[in-house]
């Protein structure tokens, strides 16, 4: 079906202008900015006025391409419990937020890559939002390695790596060499989390032996030197195998001085944030109800969210994802959703025990109208740097430029009507995200989507959910993605 949108100010990440966008077969055809009343005929060239199209007027609001979030878990299955948002719930909630792309991480929990990647296809196509995936690369040996170029046959181009959870998760300093090798000669991105495992397990022995069970304990166990020494040294790692790195979950100001560090010196070196870096700190894990701000790598302190928020503005970090990772404060309690009560073991299990509370927040629908009312409605960051952030930046980094994070003919029109204006009180009784909470509870938001399309189809309407389980699409990705 072909369909144009009118008179929008579309927002790019070095312009912001007002055209028509002409839509057809789930792509954008044609941008138009004469004077909004007229559009040429791709085939023709020549200028039609399109009584024969299905018209959206946008006039007065801004136009983005769809959010792309490059780190949620859905579906994940931690502690003795899972993730509580699905493929499809997770994918609906991030519509609900301006974002048409997620991209999940498959667990290395099979025989082999290809295996886990086979079964994580499995849970995800009820994704509701179009879809793609990291591998977890969380064993090594030269059989895996050499296993690694095939998941390009499978349209994975990325691997992340651990320093931390010892014994399950993180692979030794060698191998995370070998593994950035591989990587390099593959034209794959390592993406890395960045704490020290042995200093974890050393720190959380101590704080059990000595009685401390509550949600603090988790922050004070995993010391902030522990994210800066190991990003430190898995980019030094990265720079003698001459490979990219992307640091992932950005917690600390000591790894936004790292990455500047390695950056001024040439290393092909990214990083990314989270909005709860940006607002939380360690004092909210002292709240009674502080295991809800639990996540790994956790919150830090004000000064942290102030050097993160500048690395952001000045460019130093490249992109804002989620970790999107909810579980329930209380899963005992069910909640309502899509007509049924549902509840999903969460944080509870933690009560007696910080190391049992699932890590993990929600957040893939709030970071777009979050970071638009703390950012760009601050005066911090501009509209471009906005959408730089939160979809082409990722969209080029992993590989699915110009498919996705542009608005050029030819993109997949993924196309968010940004209503600049619209005011909201936030929180869980708003919230789409499948748990019984919301880390922006009572925030007075300005700036959030009125119309989300997938592929030209209209999805979100308002408050009104028009998309459905299994319309998301898998994006397979190519080698040789740039460094930005
Ligand atoms: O607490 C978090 N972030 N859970 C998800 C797993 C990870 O390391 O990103
Ligand atoms: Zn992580
Ligand atoms: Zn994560």
């Amino acid at each position: 079906m072909t369909m144009l949108i009118r008179g929008g100010t579309l927002v790019s990440t070095d312009r912001t202008f007002i055209a028509d966008i002409l839509i057809d077969g789930g792509k954008i055809i044609a941008i138009d900015e004469s004077d909004g009343s007229e559009i040429r005929n791709p085939d023709t060239g020549r200028r039609r006025t399109p009584p024969e199209v299905e018209t959206i007027d946008a006039s007065g609001k801004l136009i983005f391409p769809g959010g792309v979030d490059p780190h949620v878990h859905l579906d994940l299955p931690m502690f003795d419990t899972v993730s509580s948002d699905d493929h499809y719930s997770g994918t609906k909630a991030a519509a609900f937020g301006g974002t048409t792309t997620v991209l999940d991480f498959v667990s290395f929990d099979h025989p082999t890559l290809g295996e886990s990647v086979e079964a994580w296809h499995q849970k995800a196509e009820k994704a509701a939002v179009d879809y793609s995936a990291h591998m977890n690369l969380t064993r090594f040996n030269e059989k895996i390695a050499a296993e690694i170029p095939y998941l390009l046959e499978m349209g994975i181009s990325t691997l992340k790596v651990f320093t931390a959870y010892n014994g399950r998760l993180r692979l030794e300093d060698g191998n995370i060499f070998k593994a950035l090798r591989v990587a390099r000669e593959n034209g794959m991105l390592v993406m890395l989390h960045a704490e020290n495992g042995d200093v974890i397990d050393i720190l959380v022995a101590e704080a059990l032996a000595a009685g401390h069970t509550s949600p603090e304990w988790h922050a004070k166990t995993r010391p902030a030197w522990g994210a800066v020494e190991s990003a430190l040294r898995a980019f030094a790692l990265a720079a003698t195998a001459d490979a990219p790195l992307y640091l992932v979950h950005m917690n600390t100001a000591g790894e936004v001085d790292m990455l500047k560090y390695g950056r001024e010196r040439g290393l092909k070196v990214m990083g990314e944030t989270c909005p709860q870096y940006l607002f939380f700190t360690e004092d909210d894990l002292r709240r009674p109800d502080g295991a809800k701000w639990i996540c790994s790598p956790p919150m830090r302190s004000a000064a942290d969210n102030a050097r993160l928020s500048e690395g952001v503005a000045d460019g130093t970090i490249q992109t804002i994802g989620t970790d999107h990772c909810p579980f329930f404060q209380d899963g005992t309690q069910p909640i309502l959703y899509e007509g049924k009560m549902i509840a999903i073991p969460g944080k509870e299990l933690g009560k007696d025990d910080f190391t049992k509370i699932p890590n993990g927040l929600p957040g893939v629908e709030d970071r777009l109208p979050v970071l638009w009312t703390s950012g760009v409605g601050s005066g911090k960051l501009t509209a471009n740097q906005f959408v730089a952030l939160t979809s082409t930046n990722p969209a080029r980094i992993f590989g699915l430029y110009p498919r996705k994070g542009a608005l050029l003919p030819g993109s997949d029109a993924d196309i968010v009507i940004w209503d600049p204006h619209r005011k909201a009180r936030h929180g869980v009784a708003q919230s789409h995200q499948r748990t019984d909470y919301n880390l922006y509870e009572g925030w007075e938001l300005c700036g959030m989507p009125e119309k989300v399309f997938l592929r030209g189809q209209l999805i979100v309407d308002g408050d009104k959910w028009l998309g459905k389980a299994g319309m998301g699409e898998f994006l397979p990705r190519m080698p040789g993605a740039p460094v930005l």
